[in-house]
């Protein structure tokens, strides 16, 4: 039987009740046996991308890269694919999933998104269940080399997301099949 795929989720909130993070770990829990789905921890923890302490960039020669931003670009760089679950903030992406992506792609053109499938989810207050932070994410992961699935699609009202443990059998089932369809991104890039 082959490896099952891996796939690192980058959450898009810090509060402890998010709804966003009840989402991500419905599809660590509910992930088919093809595919290993983990949350990446310490989003909050990185430091405010600045090209004075990414050693990579000329004003940062001789500064240590931050430990958590080395052990989060390992996490996405060994993983086969990734999938952004946030809520949307002003209309936009959430400032801790920008700087994550900022991070992540740098050194340009050799970051860790370059060529990795990702897939956006978004539970979020408004009717349009994250679109705009979506449109934005799109932007920023593509510029930073990712190549998003556009066919992974799920955008729900925060309020439809059941209390951590309660299970509603229709998110399950959209949440599961869009890894499925990201999973299988991952087949088509590598030619299976
Ligand atoms: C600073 C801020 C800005 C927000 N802006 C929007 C917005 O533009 N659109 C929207 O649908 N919800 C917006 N919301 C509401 C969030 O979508 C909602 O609180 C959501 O549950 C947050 O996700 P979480 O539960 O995973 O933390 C905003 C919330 C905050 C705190």
């Amino acid at each position: 039987m082959p490896a099952p795929h891996t796939v690192a989720v980058l959450l898009g909130s810090l509060r402890n009740q998010s709804v966003n993070r009840r989402l991500a770990q419905i599809a660590v829990d509910s992930a088919g046996p093809d595919s290993v789905v983990s949350i990446v921890e310490g989003l909050g923890d990185l430091p405010f991308y600045n090209e004075d302490i990414d050693p990579d960039t000329p004003d940062g020669a001789g500064s240590v890269l931050d430990e958590g931003v080395a052990t989060v670009r390992a996490a996405v760089a060994s993983a086969d694919a990734v999938l952004v679950v946030a809520p949307e903030y002003n209309g936009s992406l959430p400032a801790v999933l920008k700087n994550a992506i900022d991070w992540l792609s740098r050194p340009y053109g050799r970051g860790a998104l370059v060529d990795k499938p990702v897939g956006i989810m978004s539970a979020s207050s408004a009717r349009g269940g994250g679109e705009r932070m979506r449109v934005d994410a799109v932007k920023a992961i593509g510029i930073a080399g990712g190549r998003v699935v556009e066919e992974v699609r799920v955008g729900l009202r925060a309020s439809e997301v059941g209390a951590l443990g309660e299970v509603d059998e229709a998110i399950v089932s959209q949440v599961t099949g869009a890894i499925e369809v990201l999973v299988d991104a991952v087949d088509a890039s590598v030619g299976v």
